[in-house]
């Protein structure tokens, strides 16, 4: 049947998932000093495998206790209790017949201060977001510009945390390079105004992206995945087109597509919409350049959207219908009339209040 792939397997690297669906990565600010998730948060990942998602991103993990935090309550994988939190976690996943997924980031200028243990705000250029931080109500600190040596540590603090993945027993890691944090930072023209090797042509822009690849991967054993997500808007100044145009976006995607990694996730906030003026949304701009597997997501609600987004791409990522519904594959399944949601709705996201 034409319209079955959404439940059809899928093989990535040597792993088969069961069907094409997975949990997006959702930050839920819930960690307390210990860096480590409130176990409700936690449980909610391990429900959602049971309930059948594929594959389960966590929220985005800091990198470092210097500069990487950019919102209260993130969560490392740096030390041995955060790595034997996850252990748990990806024991139940994997005995749900999913496989999990550690995204890790880096704030860049997307910084509150006052939430890092260092209190460091760097970024490749001083230059802040227009808007100011929602949740502060203030302006974005001024970053000062990282330099040569500050850009070593800060793949390190990748390394580290990828190897403490792995130790924890994640079937991938995702270095995530979307929605205006550093890595988008370095990527965007909007943000890196750099006169070094770091900036400038998209070849140099893109240098960071590489280097901090080419550094990860020989920790990820081959036979888990390392993944790189990607958009062209940020979650400040979301109207702002991060790449300027067709060619500059698919001269990275590219680069991506030579690069020792086994999929690419492509966030956009409605897969629909057309990108770059063309009348091809970001799937299939993605699609013409690489052969690699690809992810989307953006308002993504039921079957049918699921299965058009599957046209252009290989596995379907949610986050407001599955973070709101637990029962939301088998209701996909079902081919339920479901609703499309708004941003606020998953505000209940941040709250102490455990969702089923
Ligand atoms: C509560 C919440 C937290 C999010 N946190 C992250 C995150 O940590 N990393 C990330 O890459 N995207 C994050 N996103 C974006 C989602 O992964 C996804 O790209 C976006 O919500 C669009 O998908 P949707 O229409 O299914 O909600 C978050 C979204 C929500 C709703």
């Amino acid at each position: 049947m034409a319209d079955d792939k959404l439940f059809s397997k899928f093989s990535i690297n040597n792993l088969t998932l069961k069907n094409r669906i997975g949990v997006a990565p959702m930050t839920r600010m819930s960690a307390g000093p210990d860096s480590i998730p409130r176990q409700d948060v936690l449980d909610f990942l391990i429900r959602r495998a049971e309930n059948g998602a594929a594959v389960v991103y966590t929220e985005a993990i800091v990198t470092d206790y210097e500069s990487a935090q950019g919102y209260p309550g993130q969560s490392r994988i740096l030390n041995r209790q955060q790595i034997e939190a996850w252990k748990t976690v990806n024991d139940a996943i994997r005995q749900a017949g999913s496989i999990s997924i550690m995204q890790m980031f880096h704030c860049g200028r997307m910084a509150w201060p006052e939430v890092n243990p260092a209190q460091r705000v760097i970024a490749p250029s001083a230059v802040t977001p227009t808007q100011d931080n929602p949740l502060t109500q203030a302006p974005y600190p001024v970053p000062e510009v990282i330099n040569h040596f500050e850009i070593q540590h800060v793949i390190t603090g990748f390394v580290e945390t990828a190897k403490g993945a792995v130790a924890a027993g994640f079937d991938g890691i995702e270095i995530h390079g979307a929605h205006g944090y550093l890595i988008s930072q370095f990527l965007s023209g909007y943000s890196n105004k750099r006169t070094d090797e770091y900036g400038g042509s998209v070849a140099n822009r893109y240098r960071f992206a590489h280097e901090l690849i080419q550094a990860v991967r020989p920790v990820v054993p081959d036979n888990l995945l390392l993944t790189f997500r990607i958009s062209n808007w940020g979650v400040a100044d979301m109207e702002v087109s991060l790449f300027d145009s067709r060619q500059e976006y698919q001269e990275i995607i590219g680069y991506l597509d030579n690069e020792p990694i086994d999929a690419i996730s492509v966030s956009t906030y409605n897969f629909k919409e057309k990108a770059f003026g063309t009348d091809r949304n970001m799937a299939q701009l993605t699609r013409e350049v690489t052969t690699k597997p690809i992810m989307i997501c953006g308002q993504i609600h039921d079957r049918a959207s699921g299965e058009e987004a599957l046209r252009d791409a290989d596995i379907v990522l949610s986050a407001k219908s599955i973070l709101l519904n637990p029962d939301w594959v088998e209701d996909v399944r079902a081919g339920r009339e479901l609703p499309l949601h708004a941003s606020e709705d998953a505000n209940i996201a941040y709250t102490d209040e455990p969702l089923p």
